[in-house]
C-alpha cells in the first residue's frame, strides 16, 4: 500500500498566511499539520508516500525532508497546477504504478489515524474505500447517499443535498481508479473531481466501500478551523517544561514550555503551548492558545489564538481572542500621538478592533 499526500493546491482561504507559506505548513500545536498527515500514514503501515506539491513545494520539501525522520519514504511529485484531487492522482500515476493506494488531504486532522480502514481495504476486494462524517452544512462537500457501509452515489457541493454524509480528506484505491479519472472532464469549478472519478468506478458497477469517523476530523481549510484544530490538538496535551519559568510567574493546566522560552511575571493558563526560545513577560497566555518559536509576548493578554514563529505583541491593551496571527508580525501599542490606529496590512489580512 502506497501513500498520496495533497500539499499543493492555493489555498486562499487562508490568506494572507498563504502568500508566504503552504497552509500545509501551518502549525497546530506548534508542529506543521503534515507532520501529523505523514505520522497517521506511518502509523498505518505505510512507508512509500508520495507528496503532491504546487508553488510552495521548496517550502514543504525543506519542512519534510526525505521523511527518514518518520520513518517513511518521501517522493516530491509537482502538480502544473491544482486542478483538483482527480488531476493530482492523474499526476502520481507512475508513482502509484498498479499499487492500491492512500489518498489523504494534506491540510485535513483525523484524531483516530487512518489505521483502521487501511487494516480494513488490506483485507477487501474493494475498488475503493472512502471515509465519511455527518455535517451541518453538506452542500459545501463532497455528500454521499449509502445503503449500509456501500457507496451508492457521490455528488459534489450538492445545492440540494441528498444525505448529510460528507466525503472527509481520506481514500483508498485499487488501480482501476486510474482508468475512472481518464474519463473525466472539468466540473462546473474547472476541477477533475474525485467525486466524478469515484462516481464513475459506481457506474461501472464496482464496489466503494464507506467508513464513518472515529473520534473527531478537522479541514483546516479556513482561520476559524485553525483556530478549532489547535483547540483539540491542545486537548490532548501532555504538559512539559523544558524552559525557564520565574517564581512570579503562574502556570495552570496542561501546558507545554518548549525548551529556551521564558516566562517572566506572566500567567499560562493550559491547555496552551509556548515555543522555543519565546519570551512571556508581564502577559497572560489563555486556554487554547499556540504561541510560537521566539515570539516576544510582553504586557499582552491572549487566548484561544495561535501565533507563529517570530511575531511581536507588545502593551496591545485589549485582550487579543481567536486571532491568528502570521509569522514576524508585530502588534503594539502606539507610544507617540496621534492616537490612532496605525495598520500596514498584507493583502486580504482582517482586523477587528473595538
Ligand atoms: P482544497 O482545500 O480543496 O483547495 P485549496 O488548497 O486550493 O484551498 P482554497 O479553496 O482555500 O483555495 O484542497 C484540499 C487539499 O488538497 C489541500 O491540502 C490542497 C490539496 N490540493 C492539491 O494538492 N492539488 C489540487 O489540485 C487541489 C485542488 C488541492
Amino acid at each position: 500500500m502506497k501513500g498520496l499526500i495533497l500539499s499543493g493546491g492555493t489555498g486562499s482561504r487562508l490568506r494572507p498566511l498563504t502568500y508566504t507559506s503552504a497552509k500545509q505548513l501551518i502549525p497546530i500545536a506548534n508542529r506543521p499539520l503534515l507532520h501529523y498527515a505523514v505520522e497517521a500514514l506511518v502509523q498505518a503501515g505505510i512507508q512509500e508516500i508520495g507528496m503532491i506539491v504546487g508553488e510552495t513545494a521548496a517550502e514543504v520539501e525543506g519542512a519534510m525532508g526525505d521523511g527518514s525522520r518518520f520513518g517513511c519514504r518521501l517522493t516530491y511529485i509537482p502538480q502544473s497546477a491544482p486542478l483538483g484531487l482527480a488531476h493530482a492522482v492523474a499526476t502520481a500515476e507512475e508513482f502509484l504504478g498498479d499499487d492500491p493506494f492512500l489518498m489523504y488531504l494534506g491540510d485535513n486532522l483525523l484524531k483516530g489515524g487512518v489505521t483502521q480502514i487501511v487494516a480494513d481495504f488490506e483485507e477487501s476486494d474493494w475498488d475503493a474505500s472512502v471515509l465519511l462524517t455527518p455535517v451541518a452544512h453538506p452542500e459545501q462537500f463532497g455528500v454521499a447517499v449509502v445503503d449500509g457501509a456501500t457507496i451508492v452515489r457521490l455528488v459534489e457541493k450538492p445545492r440540494e443535498p441528498p444525505s448529510n454524509l460528507a466525503l472527509v480528506g481520506v481514500y483508498l484505491f485499487r488501480p482501476a481508479i486510474h482508468d475512472a479519472i481518464r474519463t473525466l472532464e472539468p466540473s462546473w469549478r474547472g476541477e477533475y473531481e474525485i467525486t466524478d472519478a469515484i462516481q464513475t468506478l459506481l457506474d461501472r458497477g464496482r464496489a466503494v466501500h464507506a467508513e464513518m469517523v472515529q473520534g473527531w476530523w478537522k479541514d483546516t481549510g479556513r482561520p476559524e478551523d485553525v483556530l478549532d484544530a489547535n483547540r483539540l490538538i491542545l486537548e490532548e496535551l501532555a504538559p512539559r517544561s523544558e524552559g525557564d519559568v520565574d517564581a512570579d510567574s503562574e502556570i495552570t493546566g496542561r501546558v507545554v514550555v518548549e525548551a529556551g522560552a521564558r516566562i517572566v511575571r506572566s500567567t499560562i493558563r493550559g491547555p496552551a503551548v509556548i515555543g522555543a526560545e519565546a519570551v512571556v513577560e508581564d502577559s497572560y497566555v489563555g486556554p487554547f492558545t499556540s504561541i510560537g518559536p521566539r515570539v516576544r509576548l510582553t504586557n499582552t493578554e491572549i487566548e484561544m489564538s495561535v501565533v507563529l514563529a517570530d511575531a511581536v505583541l507588545d502593551s496591545v491593551p485589549g485582550r487579543i481572542d481567536g486571532s491568528l496571527i502570521g509569522r514576524g508580525a508585530r502588534v503594539a501599542r502606539r507610544r507617540r500621538s496621534p492616537r490612532a490606529y496605525a495598520l500596514v496590512l498584507g493583502d486580504h489580512s482582517q482586523v477587528e478592533v473595538l
